[in-house]
């Protein structure tokens, strides 16, 4: 028997079985590899007679494309087989119903601290943060507030001992004091966060946020402060100019002490702010007290510097119209919907604070 027809009863026998793609290309390398028994067959050609090569040269040619439809046929066989298990196998129902999908709402508190946080931060001011849970030394008497003082009878604290010790924090103004004590001048923070007070209406609730300012270093003026609330008000509210008046008021910690009133009207049933001749008190401010500056170890004759402290629950209502304060602590999902913001929409300067 010829050598050729060997290799052909061979490998037809081979290629007739039940085959795996890894065996049909394990058989194509030792037929036709480097090494592969037909290509050994190609190489004897330069040796034969050149009557002989002829008949065999053809003879090889025939096997080789022989061999090479079979192999392809049967990869194309197994592909589709594949593709066909597959579909049997990975059939997906397309009557059922989809899988539901909720996507949260960011709470206008949120969305409206996140862009407070991204308009101070512009101007380099750092973020800070301070327990719920204070102590009244922190809370009061480091802020020039001892207790016989009639502010702390004001501020309807919730305290959490009979000593008086520990409270909810009335405002955020202690995160000036750990502040202070942790660090060294220069401070420039803003400190967002939860308060308690005892009082509850239509525009207060026992629980309410803050965000207090700070910026104490050699040279800080009433100027700068009045700078740089007007740039805030003004990325706040997105407008270009706004009416901003100051009013002589009291602070224990601050001398001398300020009330901010923004200047605003109504249209169409619609708030503008920056024109019109109503008022509307939005923040507390002043320069730092010598005394608070002392009990933070902070020499007040080098150092002196401005605080405010601002209602941001207030300013959210302002500027997204939502006229009743107790609708931001309801959880009413409706209502969340409704008022809330894309958790991929994140404030900042550059790509617009609010849509
Ligand atoms: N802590 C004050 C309050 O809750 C607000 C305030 C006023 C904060 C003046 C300040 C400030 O930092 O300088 O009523």
């Amino acid at each position: 028997m010829s050598n050729i027809k060997k290799i052909k009863d061979e490998y037809l026998d081979k290629l007739n079985n039940e085959l795996s793609l890894e065996s049909v290309n394990q058989i194509r390398t030792e037929l036709f590899g480097k090494n592969g028994v037909v290509s050994n067959e190609f190489k004897k050609l330069s040796s034969i007679h050149s009557e002989e090569r002829k008949k065999f040269a053809s003879e090889l040619n025939f096997i080789k494309e022989e061999f090479q439809q079979i192999i392809s046929k049967k990869i194309q066989y197994i592909e589709i087989k594949e593709i066909n298990s597959k579909l049997e196998n990975e059939k997906v129902d397309i009557t059922l119903p989809e899988r539901s999908f909720n996507q949260g709402k960011i709470h206008p508190v949120s969305q409206v601290i996140d862009e407070i946080s991204s308009i101070f931060s512009e101007i380099g001011f750092s973020v800070e943060e301070g327990p719920d849970v204070e102590n009244e030394h922190n809370n009061f008497t480091a802020l020039n507030t001892p207790s016989n003082h009639p502010a702390r009878d004001m501020h309807d604290t919730f305290y959490l001992d009979n000593d008086k010790e520990f409270l909810l924090r009335t405002h955020t103004s202690p995160v000036q004091v750990r502040t202070m004590l942790k660090g060294k001048p220069p401070f420039k923070i803003i400190a967002p966060g939860r308060t308690y007070r005892s009082d509850s209406d239509q525009t207060h609730a026992p629980m309410f946020h803050q965000v207090e300012g700070l910026h104490i270093d050699k040279e800080i003026n009433m100027g700068n402060l009045k700078g740089c609330l007007n740039y805030f008000i003004k990325e706040f509210f997105e407008v270009d100019k706004i009416k901003m008046r100051f009013r002589p008021s009291h602070f224990p910690f601050t001398e001398p002490s300020a009330e901010v009133d923004i200047g605003y009207e109504i249209k169409d049933e619609k708030i503008i702010i920056g024109e019109g001749d109503k008022w509307l008190e939005i923040l507390g401010c002043g320069m730092v007290h010598p005394n608070v500056l002392k009990n933070v170890k902070v020499d007040p004759k080098k150092y002196q510097g401005y605080a405010f402290g601002i209602g941001i629950d207030r300013l959210a209502m302002l500027k997204y119209g939502i006229n009743d304060l107790r609708a931001f602590f309801e959880t009413d999902y409706r209502w969340l919907n409704h008022h809330g913001f894309d958790p991929l929409d994140v404030p900042s300067s550059y790509r617009g604070l609010s849509r």
